[in-house]
């Protein structure tokens, strides 16, 4: 791994994954790897910012961390806390990068892309873009599809449809990369929690409506 990577990686630890979804960090930094392993985005934007975009949750208060999973809470309510935990996540970034004396032009586009990760309607850019996805993988990979379901409570084949539903969302995913990999994803949690697809399974119904109108035929 690149050396600075490495010390951003360790400058951020102590900030990670404060809601309940450990290995958030670690798991979208990987993504992040990918998609720029297939994308043309700038890894020295990239990195640094998905390492370090969810850092501000760990000054929220644990109420303003979980708000979100609460019942009764506004849009209003929750749109705050998202804002808060950006503002927070720019300030620890912020100091971080300065104490690596990273590239200031690169520090600005990180810090731009971290202020707004969870609450811009649209993509500002390649690096933006590409930041963006891999924090949404998140939601189709094996730690964070179980970790929804721990804390939503769902049922996995009613996270899987939502999830899926998603994909094909317009200004869900930025890159056609990030879909692929959702996709390859989501294939791999069926596999896992033994869910079928919509259409197999309409198959199914249909051969035991056949058998059981060929028994009620006989009568
Ligand atoms: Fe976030
Ligand atoms: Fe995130």
């Amino acid at each position: 791994m690149n050396d600075i990577f490495d010390r951003i990686w360790e400058a951020a630890l102590p900030y990670q994954d404060k809601r309940d979804d450990a290995g958030h960090a670690y798991v979208t930094y990987t993504y992040a790897q990918e998609l720029l392993a297939l994308e043309a985005g700038n890894p020295d934007v990239v990195l640094p910012a998905i390492i370090m975009h969810d850092t501000g949750w760990s000054k929220l208060s644990r109420d303003e961390r979980f708000i979100i999973f609460k019942d009764g809470v506004t849009p209003e309510d929750e749109k705050a806390v998202r804002f808060k935990h950006q503002d927070e996540g720019v300030k620890i970034a912020h100091a971080i990068l300065e104490e690596l004396r990273y590239d200031p032009q690169l520090s600005l586009e990180i810090l731009e892309i971290i202020s707004e990760h969870d609450t811009r309607d649209y993509f500002i850019s390649l690096n933006e873009g590409l930041v963006r996805d891999a924090d949404k993988l998140w939601r189709f990979s094996e730690i964070g599809f179980r970790a929804d379901i721990e804390r939503f409570e769902f049922d996995p084949e009613f996270l899987h449809d939502r999830i899926e539903a998603k994909i094909n969302e317009t200004g869900f995913f930025y890159s056609e990369v990030a879909r692929a990999l959702a996709r390859r994803e989501l294939a791999a949690r069926r596999e896992q929690y033994g869910i079928l697809l919509e259409g197999v399974e309409e198959k199914r119904l249909e051969e035991i409506s056949v058998e059981q109108y060929a028994e009620t035929a006989t009568i």
